[in-house]
């Protein structure tokens, strides 16, 4: 009998006992691959000595003190860390711990950075459709994943959901990239217009796609023309790399390779590498600077704000990614790792797309390519070849509802950046089997 409120309530999951580097074991002695890093997390693998000896050292000298009376050395640090790395103009790091705190503060700064400047009828938020900002109300309700939104939608405040940009599905026959991205900018442009855009407060994106469609990479150009939307209507730029931030792409930043610089860029996931639930909330200067001048003040705050642990830890993870070469690491290896995904998955008839960048890739599975039809949703077939993988000894993020909520189904895999090119093939080889097989047992219904 357990009393931990799980994830599902007919469920108990293993129970996990140790982990290193990047397999994790369980009580019944089972080893598995942790080829998604639990949800894009895990970017160092699992006890790493230098975060490991960071954490034990801030404990030892204070586990905690509140914001509200003190700041640390160790969060001056992290955030001065942060902000030297940060895409150009960013001046300041808002410490919190997880994504879905870290875009909350950033809706909430929005807002208030307009109410400080007398924009006060500035109250709306766009977002995207098949995109994912987090749980907690606000965060789901620029959130566009239809089936998490669902049971809450009646507490959710209103917001503009736009197209994704989603060029394997959405991109016309004889359309390029480049007019397909500018094409969704304007868009973004009407919607912006039909609300009316001294109305608009923010235009919320994930940089690279994530757990609901399963990494959608932007098409060239997309972003710069968003953010010349945005621009010319006074909208700010949110973009949300909780997920594909922290190197997760192969660079620090996604938006570095967008050519774009955001207002406010929420990460958290790769922040703290799993060892501390840490998330941040980084802001430009001129937004920092008008609630200096104006309240002085942003309303808002949790209790573990700046936790000295938590950014102990995501200093350690950020000076050994830095220090080891991580990122230069994951842009050597993410083409070794997309010919092994090719290889091993592309030929399999209801493998209808394989995207990504660097260490951050999404399979989307479907039941005929010519025709893109997703497998019927009562299969789940996501759910199947997560059974399947984890028989094998590989741990997959999988997610349904990949085309609208509701149809389609798609693998993540986020595997640690310290991952070795024998763990990329091992994690190809046995993902390929997990398909075939989890696709066998569909067809034999
Ligand atoms: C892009 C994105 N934003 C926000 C969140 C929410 O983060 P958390 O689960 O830490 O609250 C997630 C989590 O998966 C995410 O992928």
């Amino acid at each position: 009998m357990t009393h931990v409120f799980h994830r599902h309530l007919h469920q108990v999951p293993p129970v996990a006992v140790s982990a290193s580097g990047i397999r994790i074991r369980d009580e019944a002695g089972r080893e598995f691959i942790d080829a998604s890093g639990g949800a894009a997390v895990s970017c160092l693998g699992h006890a790493h000595p230098d975060v490991l000896a960071a954490m034990h050292a801030q404990i030892d000298r204070m586990a905690y003190a509140h914001t509200s009376f003190f700041t640390t050395e160790v969060a001056e640090q992290l955030a001065s860390q942060l902000i030297a790395t940060a895409p150009e103009g960013m001046s300041h790091a808002y410490l919190v711990s997880g994504g879905s705190e870290a875009m909350e503060a950033a809706l909430k700064m929005a807002r208030q950075y307009f109410v400080e400047k007398g924009q006060v009828q500035r109250t709306h938020f766009i977002a995207r459709r098949q995109s994912y900002h987090g749980n907690t109300l606000g965060a789901l309700a620029v959130g566009g994943n239809a089936w998490r939104r669902a049971p809450f939608a009646p507490l959710l405040v209103p917001a503009t959901h736009v197209s994704p940009c989603y060029s394997y599905r959405d991109m016309q026959p004889g359309e390029t990239p480049v007019a397909y991205g500018l094409r969704l900018a304007a868009e973004l442009e009407t919607a912006i217009v039909q609300y009316g855009s001294d109305r608009v407060i923010a235009f919320v994106a994930e940089t690279v796609g994530g757990a609901t469609a399963g990494v959608l990479t932007p098409v060239p150009g997309y972003f710069k023309a968003v953010r010349e939307v945005c621009d010319r209507h006074g909208v700010l730029l949110i973009l949300d790399e909780v997920m594909c931030g922290m190197g997760r792409t192969g660079t620090l930043y996604a938006c570095e390779q967008e050519g774009v610089v955001p207002d406010l860029l929420a990460i958290a996931k790769g922040l703290g590498g799993g060892y501390q639930p840490v998330g941040a909330l980084l802001a430009q200067n001129r937004i920092v600077r008008a609630m200096s001048e104006g309240s002085g003040f942003f309303q808002h705050g949790h209790t573990y704000l700046g936790h000295p642990v938590a950014c102990a830890a995501a200093l350690a993870v950020q000076q050994v990614i830095q220090r080891d070469g991580l990122l230069e690491k994951v842009r050597r290896d993410a083409p070794v790792f997309a010919a092994m995904l090719a290889q091993a998955l592309g030929g399999h008839p209801n493998v209808g797309d394989i995207r990504g960048r660097g260490f951050f890739w999404g399979i989307e599975l479907v039941a005929d390519r010519e025709s893109k039809a997703p497998f019927d949703p009562a299969l789940k077939l996501h759910a199947r070849i997560k059974k399947e993988a984890t028989a094998r000894g590989l741990l997959v993020y999988p997610g349904g509802g990949t085309v609208d909520g509701r149809r389609g189904d798609h693998v993540l895999l986020a595997p640690p950046y310290i991952s070795s090119r024998a763990d990329l093939q091992e994690i190809a080889t046995r993902l390929a089997a997990a398909v075939e097989a989890a696709t066998a047992s569909t067809v034999a219904l």
